[in-house]
């Protein structure tokens, strides 16, 4: 919940631009390395021996990192006191139990999180720079916060967090261009990573990945997430069921595990499943900063990215009264972008093992063609499937590491020509957006190759 847990004071101040001088070694590939030695005292030695850091390509994620000299921003040739740099790590290590990891991406912003050691109630330091300077665009400060562990299911409280939350939100910076960050924490840094701005309604190509029920199965998931990963997605959206038990903190960590290189170089943005909402929202709800939300907790959201409009919503319940007029209110907001996208968990479409949300189907369905929605994206059956109806495309994608499920269970004869394409395989898809077109590419990891491509064209944007 961003709001509770942005962070304290910011410097964030504008020193020097380095840009192509730089002396900087390139570290392209900071954001999935990193030293997996915690090697304390290679960050004291920053300032005066840039080439000493440790190969970045040795690392090993969810470790306590230490800073590689070579990627960090720093005071040497760049004119001294105007040149803002991380400070130096001072007092006890500090292990980064999670993180950094980024959340709700804008042309002119991203915020990053991250959790703490609980031994260690310090404050952060966290450091953006353009890629290729010497200085530091910003830095700012981060609050330890506990995270509230009251949202458990039926007032139950869920196991606290052995951790301090922190979260700062940078904003004020250009859309799609690269920036690197650090986390600077009692006597610890993280290893460097990058992300990049989207782009505004207007702006170039981007790339979005996308995929769900990534529960149970690690290898499965980590095969999933690894290949997605190649394709260097902008940002990366799950359907839900992202986990088993939303309130089991075990599976938090796995999930952090196996999805934390990804997190820090591409935001997620997730929908809420039914397996998320197991044992309570507390731990969903602190992990998570996401934006334009209906609810405290954050299940109901709302984004753009570039030329696309994205609702989110928990699909546990039939949206109805208030939360149905807030979606309609975004749908009008949708309306104004070339691509518009719902996501959500249950599937409005699907011949698999779960029936169809027929509900949410009945619901929704009036107001996706009143507002010319491009496509809703969909999980909860473990398996790849495609519809095509009137104008919509509705997709599934729950083959993110779940057991998969059969395709043609409740096949519903009357609507079979419906759906275009179903396939029981683990997969992932690439949305590839540009001012003539969306083309997403699904991507089956168990058979590695392409299943699937469909195109989406620009929707007239609403007076
Ligand atoms: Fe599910």
């Amino acid at each position: 919940m961003r709001r509770i847990l942005m962070g304290l004071a910011a410097a964030g101040l504008l020193a020097c631009t380095g840009g192509s001088g730089s002396t900087l070694p390139a570290s392209a590939d900071s954001g999935t390395t990193g030293t997996a030695d915690s090697g304390a005292p290679a960050i004291a030695d920053s300032g005066s021996d840039p080439g000493a850091g440790a190969d970045p390509g040795t690392d090993t994620p969810a470790t306590l990192d230490t800073l590689s000299p070579a990627d960090v921003p720093s005071p040497e040739d760049t004119g001294g006191p105007t040149c803002l740099t991380l400070p130096k790590p001072t007092g006890a290590a500090v292990t980064l139990k999670k993180g950094p990891y980024l959340q709700s991406p804008t042309s002119t912003a991203m915020t990053i999180a991250f959790e703490a050691d609980k031994k260690a109630k310090v404050e952060g330091q966290v450091g953006v720079w353009r890629k290729g300077d010497k200085c530091l665009l910003a830095l700012k400060t981060t609050a330890p916060t506990e995270m509230d562990v009251t949202l458990g299911m039926n007032g139950i409280p869920v196991e606290p967090v052995d951790g301090y939350l922190h979260a700062v939100t940078f904003d004020g910076l250009l859309p799609e261009t690269a920036y690197e960050y650090a986390v600077v924490i009692g006597g610890t840094a993280s290893s460097t990573a990058s992300f990049r701005t989207a782009p505004t309604l207007t702006g170039g190509p981007f790339t979005i990945g996308l995929f769900g029920d990534n529960r149970t199965y690690a290898d499965a998931h980590k095969l999933v997430v690894g290949e997605m990963a190649k394709f260097a997605p902008d940002v990366f959206v799950n359907t839900g069921d992202a986990l088993a038990t939303g309130g089991s903190l075990p599976d938090w960590d796995g999930f952090f595990a196996i999805e934390g290189d990804l997190l820090k170089q591409a935001p997620l943005m997730p929908a809420f499943g039914n397996h998320e909402a197991f044992l309570g929202q507390a731990y969903y709800a602190g992990y998570w900063h996401l934006p334009n939300a209906y609810d405290v907790t954050e299940l109901n959201y709302a984004w753009a990215y570039g030329r696309s409009y994205w609702i989110v919503l928990d699909s546990n319940d039939t949206p109805s009264g208030e939360r149905l007029a807030w979606i309609e209110q975004e749908l009008v907001k949708a309306s104004k972008y070339p691509y518009r996208f719902l996501a959500f968990h249950h599937p409005m479409y699907t011949f698999s093992n779960h029936l169809p949300a027929a509900s949410i189907r009945k619901v929704l369905k009036p107001l996706l063609e009143k507002y010319g929605v491009s496509a809703v994206m969909n999980g909860h059956n473990h398996c790849y499937e495609r519809f095509e109806v009137d104008g919509i495309h509705y997709i599934v994608t729950g083959g993110g590491g779940a057991p998969l499920y059969g395709i043609n269970d409740n096949v519903v004869t009357a609507e079979k020509d419906l759906r275009k394409v179903a396939k029981k395989v683990h997969h992932f898809l690439i949305g590839e957006f540009t001012k003539d077109q969306a083309t997403f590419k699904v991507h089956d990891v168990d058979n590695d190759m392409v299943i699937d491509t469909f195109t989406l064209l620009p929707k007239p944007i609403a007076p």
